[in-house]
C-alpha cells in the first residue's frame, strides 16, 4: 500500500505548509498529497476555498492579492507557493499527488506542469494530478497525454470506475465512507489503482488492506506504516 501524507504530515504540523512536508519526509514518507489554489496567477498550497477557518486571514483565497497572502500564516507557518513546496520535494525522491482544488488553478497549473519536470527534475510518474473537477482533468489530459491523473469522488455512482477509464486515469480516489470490495475489484479489472481518503484508524487500514486497496491518504503516515507492518 502507498501511504500518502495527507496535506503533508498534517496530524503533526500545520496542513499544506512546508513544515508539514518536512515532517512527512522526516517520518519516512515517500508519498505526499497537497491541495492547490491560484492567487493572481500564482499557485499556492492550501486546502479551503476560504481563508477564515485555517489561516490568519479572511476572504476567498482566489479573490485576495499575493501581497495579502504573504502576510498570512497557518498556525504560525507561511502559506507556501506550489513552487516552494515542489522545489523542496524534488530533492526527496517522493511521489506527489497534487489536487487541483481552486476553480482558477487549472490554467496556471497547465503552464507550470512541464517546469516541474524540466526545471525541478520530477519524472512524470512521480506526479499524480487529481481533482473532484473531472472537467479539469479532461482538459489537463488533452495538454499532457502521458501525465498521471486521477478523478476524486465523494460518493459512488453507477459508472464510478467508467469515469476514471474515460479519463485514461492511473488511479481512482475514493472516500472511505463508500469503498467496497466490489468497487476495488471493478477498478482493478479495468487496470486502475484504488486510493482511499482519509484513513487514520488502524481498523480501517487493516480492512482496506484486506480489500486490496493500493493506497491511502492519512494525516498520520508513521502510524499507518506501523499498522501495516503489524498486518
Ligand atoms: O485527495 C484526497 C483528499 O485529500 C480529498 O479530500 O477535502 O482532504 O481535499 P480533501
Ligand atoms: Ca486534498
Amino acid at each position: 500500500m502507498i501511504i500518502f501524507a495527507h496535506r503533508g504530515a498534517s496530524g503533526y504540523a500545520p496542513e499544506n505548509t512546508l513544515a508539514a512536508m518536512k515532517k512527512a519526509i522526516e517520518l519516512g514518507g515517500r508519498a505526499i498529497e497537497i491541495d492547490i489554489h491560484s492567487v493572481e496567477g500564482e499557485l499556492y498550497v492550501y486546502h479551503d476555498r476560504r481563508l477564515d477557518h485555517k489561516s490568519s486571514g479572511t476572504g476567498i483565497i482566489s479573490d485576495v492579492s499575493r501581497e495579502y497572502l504573504k502576510t498570512l500564516s497557518v498556525d504560525g507557518e507561511p502559506i507556501p507557493t506550489l513552487w516552494e513546496v515542489m522545489a523542496y520535494l524534488s530533492k526527496q525522491n517522493c511521489l506527489v499527488n497534487i489536487e487541483l482544488k481552486g476553480m482558477t488553478c487549472l490554467a496556471p497549473f497547465i503552464a507550470l506542469y512541464p517546469k516541474l519536470i524540466k526545471e525541478l527534475g520530477f519524472r512524470a510518474d512521480q506526479l499524480l494530478i487529481s481533482s473532484f473537477h473531472h472537467g479539469f482533468l479532461q482538459e489537463f489530459r488533452r495538454s499532457y497525454p502521458l501525465a498521471f491523473i486521477a478523478p476524486l469522488l465523494e460518493g459512488v455512482l453507477l459508472n464510478t470506475t467508467d469515469i476514471a477509464t474515460q479519463l485514461d486515469a492511473y488511479s481512482i480516489h475514493l472516500s472511505l465512507s463508500f469503498i467496497t470490495s466490489e468497487l476495488v475489484d471493478d477498478a482493478h479489472s479495468k487496470g486502475l489503482k484504488v486510493f482511499v481518503y482519509t484513513v487514520d484508524h488502524p481498523e480501517d487500514i487493516h480492512q482496506l488492506n484486506k480489500m486490496g486497496v493500493d493506497g491511502i491518504f492519512t494525516n498520520y503516515p508513521d502510524k499507518a506504516t506501523q499498522t501495516l507492518a503489524q498486518a
